[in-house]
């Protein structure tokens, strides 16, 4: 039997902590309020939870612009809730993750008001200080350079003018940053989520990135100079060789701009265990939602995470509209299953979103309610992030049991009827569903850690196998409101088959009929043929 690796076999819960759960009466979601939900996560089932940014924060970027790394912000509570919040989650046998925002920092974040102070500062270099702006734009809008009028040069931002990026060739920058790592690991964290990792360091000469056809004034650049240059890799060695001083540590790169290949390079026994490739993400308009693209980014990953390189599955985080506002019709949950089904079986660990389990939906917001300031920037054309930040639905209570006053962010209408209380009740439930699913996952090492092999099935369909040493799981969706004749080829060379989990009435041989949007989940303790020996099949 394989060493079981918490990272790579578990799943892994982000919890957006404005939006958890208030336990003072505040409208905003903190630690004690996770706190208080520990148990549901627990019986959930998940192996770990990472938080998004608990750091003070002035809130420009909603916690992505962080004032100290060091310290809790207030509103979420102290340094001993967390201390408290780390203990109470190994008890029940989950790790902790934390975000690291380490590409910039606040312009309120005493670093940066050093730098800004006099160009004779000793912290001028810690952040990035032309006299003139070159063409890098910023991700969020606008030029990436703005003016300082007291000191009268330019600082470099990618996202928000208040979020100014660091200076990563300084070598006291360096050691400063890695302080940062060792405070947390210290504190007994088990890993991290860092940040727009690939955008650390830019180009020192400052070259101008070449132009390309795009429609945002963003995309038309190639950003060769601003993203992924070539001393990420040395760093994240040295990173890596300070996790592995600490025992199962982890860390998993948010990869800006992703692709697989570009996920994949950053990834290794000496740099990062994970980056995210964000396969499944693109927007429903340009991407629609069926087995034949699904497949097909599937295959591009698997090709690219080969070897000990392992790859993560994401469907949703509080970047992109919600999983179920991308493909479910009004409140049906079916294709949200499909998704959850997706999500939990492909080969690659799952990090599933808060709310994510109960199909919770984007909220819609008027123009006025919008806080986001991407949103607020380009509205209509874009309504910024808010509607997939809203606060968990628990029950259908005042606020949905969220918090005793009206919070941070509107609740969705639908909390009456979509809330964890609700959905526990019901075995037919999106939240019951990935229950099981997680279940079977820690049941079956195929489907934690097995290779994966699609088969060859009807469009509408999607097939295929995990497989790890003398254990064989095959998955069966269909995506379509018709039932589909899944051919003998998918399954018969296979026997014993056992039915592990069916959202529709699975009868199996000789039919090997998938009802409407039907899930199946079979296993058989044979071994299939690798599939290079199947002219059919591609791996
Ligand atoms: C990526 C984060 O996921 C996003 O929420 C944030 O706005 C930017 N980085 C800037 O920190």
């Amino acid at each position: 039997m394989e060493e079981y690796l918490w990272w790579r076999d578990g799943v892994i819960y982000q919890i957006y902590p404005r939006s958890f759960m208030d336990s003072n009466g505040d409208g905003l979601g903190d630690l004690e309020g996770i706190l208080s939900r520990l148990d549901y996560l627990a019986e959930l089932g998940v192996d770990a939870l990472w938080l998004s940014p608990i750091y003070p924060s002035p809130d420009a970027d909603f916690g992505y612009d962080v004032a100290d790394h060091t310290a809790i912000d207030p509103r979420f509570g102290t340094l001993a809730d967390f201390d408290r919040l780390v203990a109470e989650t190994h008890q029940r046998g989950m790790r902790l993750i934390l975000d690291m925002v380490m590409n910039h920092t606040s312009d309120q974040h005493p670093w940066f008001r050093e730098s800004r102070s006099g160009r004779e500062n000793p912290k001028r270099d810690w952040y990035l200080w032309r006299d003139r702006p070159n063409n890098w734009e910023a991700v969020f809008g606008g030029r990436a350079w703005e003016y300082d009028p007291a000191t009268r040069q330019y600082y470099y931002h990618m996202f928000l003018q208040e979020q100014p990026d660091i200076n990563w060739h300084n070598p006291e920058v360096r050691k400063a940053q890695l302080d940062v790592f060792r405070f947390w690991l210290e504190r007994g964290v088990d890993g991290f989520r860092l940040d727009v990792f690939n955008l650390y360091f830019k180009d020192a000469d400052f070259r101008d990135n070449p132009p390309r056809f795009g429609l945002r004034s963003f995309d038309r650049q190639k950003h060769v100079y601003d993203c992924d240059r070539p001393e990420m890799l040395p760093l994240l060695q040295e990173l890596r060789a300070l996790l592995d001083a600490y025992p199962e540590r982890f860390a998993v790169g948010e990869t800006f701009i992703s692709t697989p290949e570009r996920a994949a390079a950053y990834v290794g026994d000496r740099a990062l265990h994970a980056a995210f490739s964000f396969d499944f993400t693109a927007l429903e308009v340009f991407f629609p939602w069926n087995p034949a693209w699904v497949r097909k980014q599937v295959e591009r990953r698997e090709a690219a995470f080969t070897g000990n390189r392992w790859p993560t599955t994401v469907l949703a985080n509080h970047d992109l509209p919600r999983t179920a506002s991308r493909y479910c019709r009004g409140e049906d949950d079916a294709q949200a299953k499909l998704a959850m089904a997706l999500l939990l079986t492909l080969r690659g660990t799952p990090f599933l979103y808060y709310g994510e389990e109960i199909g919770m939906r984007n909220v819609p917001l008027r123009r006025k309610e919008i806080l986001d300031p991407p949103g607020k920037r380009r509205w209509p054309f874009y309504k910024g992030r808010d509607g997939c930040r809203a606060p968990m639905q628990w029950d259908n209570s005042a606020y949905a049991g969220f918090s005793t006053v009206r919070p941070w962010l509107p609740i969705h209408a639908d909390y009456p009827e979509r809330n964890v209380a609700t959905q526990s009740g019901d075995a037919d439930s999106l939240l019951n569903f990935t229950r099981k699913l997680i279940a079977l996952r820690k049941e079956m090492p195929a489907l934690r850690s097995g290779e994966f092999i699609p088969l060859s099935s009807p469009p509408g369909t999607f097939v295929y196998r995990r497989q790890s040493f003398g254990q064989t799981v095959q998955v069966m969706l269909n995506f379509t409101r018709n039932p589909i004749q899944i051919p003998l080829d998918a399954g018969a060379e296979l026997k014993n088959w056992t039915l592990l989990l069916s959202t529709g009435s699975w009868e199996g041989s000789p039919a090997w009929i998938l009802k409407p949007h039907e899930i199946v989940v079979l296993s058989s303790t044979q071994q299939a043929l690798p599939a290079s020996a199947n002219p059919q099949e591609k791996r």
